[in-house]
């Protein structure tokens, strides 16, 4: 493959910023995770359980140069994320630093520390979207899961804001097992706020979320309940309100095509740097990721190195996937949960019907979420084991 190279890599100069990204395939968009901190608990969090200290965090002018960097190598969107991207004290600069540079750029945060102020800022520095996370409709229940007091209150707050300084709004709630019974009222609450889109996304199982699989597992009535729901709103609300649906895929066939391919349409940053080839890539904990602090450069990283070539393409695949008909449809499904659930990142993903592991682990699903506990394990930086019903902050 050809070797991408700036003056870091001592060849060449990168030449013809969106030509670049063509040739190479570099994505459109980019995810910056800011920051691991972040005022909620959430026990579904995606992010490893070895959160990145504070002190390890890019510095400011460090996350500029990415910037830069970024829309030089032909990027056009970046999504500040976290953890929590507000609670950066130079988020403000960073948006302003992304819109000096032709990036486009959205929030995506859990908005309990946001004020009027500070959003009017972010839209002035050029923010383009915000997406807001919500974990319930009930405040109640919203607080417990998300272990933070009084947190859906300032959500709905700040959502108004969000309207009101002209920003689109999408709502992002994931489900499960604790909230799923209030999948119509939390649509309902996404047209009241004038939201443009909801992301329905249920819980994907790495990271923490894999720690608290057995109180987040739905069971597939539930599932279908779920989907009856989406398609009768989806159908009711056209034009009002666009609707995204992402299912578990425990209760799949076959697995789904999973960042659209290792390497192949996306690239997040971590707040210490690292690129991955998928937000959760740190919970496969036998690959080595480059950093933005290398010598090289975030384009030779994506191009060449080891932990992006791996699994690219489908020449690592091992039967069934290699023989399989579906392999340029799925890429053999996700390489988190392959290595979560089998040890190996490079087995076939498990949700796969074909997986000699498929059965098994769809029983595990079947059984944890008949057991039905409610126990689970607040994300934080001590790990602590909370019950959700003791630690609730109230509403
Ligand atoms: Fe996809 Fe592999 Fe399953 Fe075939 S065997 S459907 S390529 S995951
Ligand atoms: Fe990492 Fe699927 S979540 S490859």
């Amino acid at each position: 493959s050809p070797v991408l190279s700036d003056p870091r890599d001592g060849v060449a100069i990168l030449e013809g910023n969106r030509s670049v990204a063509e040739q190479y395939g570099i994505p459109l968009a980019v995810l910056l995770e800011m920051t691991h901190r972040c005022p909620l608990q959430c026990g579904y969090c995606s992010n490893p359980v070895e959160m990145e200290r504070a002190g390890n965090e890019l510095s400011t002018e460090e996350w500029k140069k990415v910037l830069t960097e970024l829309a030089e190598i032909g990027v056009l969107q970046v999504h500040f994320s976290g953890g929590e991207p507000t609670v950066r004290k130079d988020l403000v600069e960073l948006v302003q630093h992304a819109s000096d540079v032709g990036l486009y750029s959205n929030l995506i945060t859990s908005a309990v520390l946001l004020s009027k102020e500070k959003l009017e800022a972010l839209a002035d520095a050029g923010l383009s979207h915000i997406q807001i996370s919500f974990q319930a409709a009930d405040p109640v229940l919203a607080n417990r899961i998300g272990g933070f007091r009084n947190g859906h209150a300032k959500k709905l707050e700040a959502a108004g804001w969000a309207r009101e300084v002209g920003l689109p709004l999408t709502v992002n709630a994931v489900m499960h097992r604790q909230n799923m019974s209030q999948l119509p009222e939390i649509i309902d609450m996404a047209v009241a706020m004038d939201a443009d889109r909801i992301e329905v996304a249920n819980v994907q199982y790495y990271g923490w979320a894999l720690k608290n699989r057995a109180s987040l597992m739905p069971s597939i009535e539930q599932i279908d309940e779920m989907t009856r729901v989406v398609e009768e709103a989806q159908a009711r609300l056209k034009g009002i309100l666009a609707i995204d649906f992402v299912i578990p895929d425990y209760y799949a066939t076959r697995p789904k095509k999973c960042m659209g391919g290792w390497g192949r349409q996306f690239f997040n940053i971590t707040p210490a740097g690292k690129i991955l080839p998928c937000h959760a890539a740190e919970t496969i904990t036998d690959l080595n990721f480059e950093s933005v602090r290398s010598n090289h450069s975030i384009a030779w990283i994506w191009q060449n190195s080891d932990a992006f070539n791996k699994y690219r393409g489908t020449g690592w695949m091992p039967e069934p996937c290699q023989s399989c008909a579906f392999k340029e449809q799925d890429y053999g499904g996700c390489r988190c949960q392959a290595f979560a659930l089998t040890g190996s990142a490079g087995n076939t993903d498990p949700a796969c019907s074909l997986s000699p592991l498929h059965d098994k682990i769809f029983k595990i699903a079947e059984t944890e979420a008949a057991e039905g506990t409610n126990r689970y394990i607040y994300r934080n930086f001590s790990g602590g084991t909370l019950e959700p019903e003791e630690n609730a902050h109230g509403a």
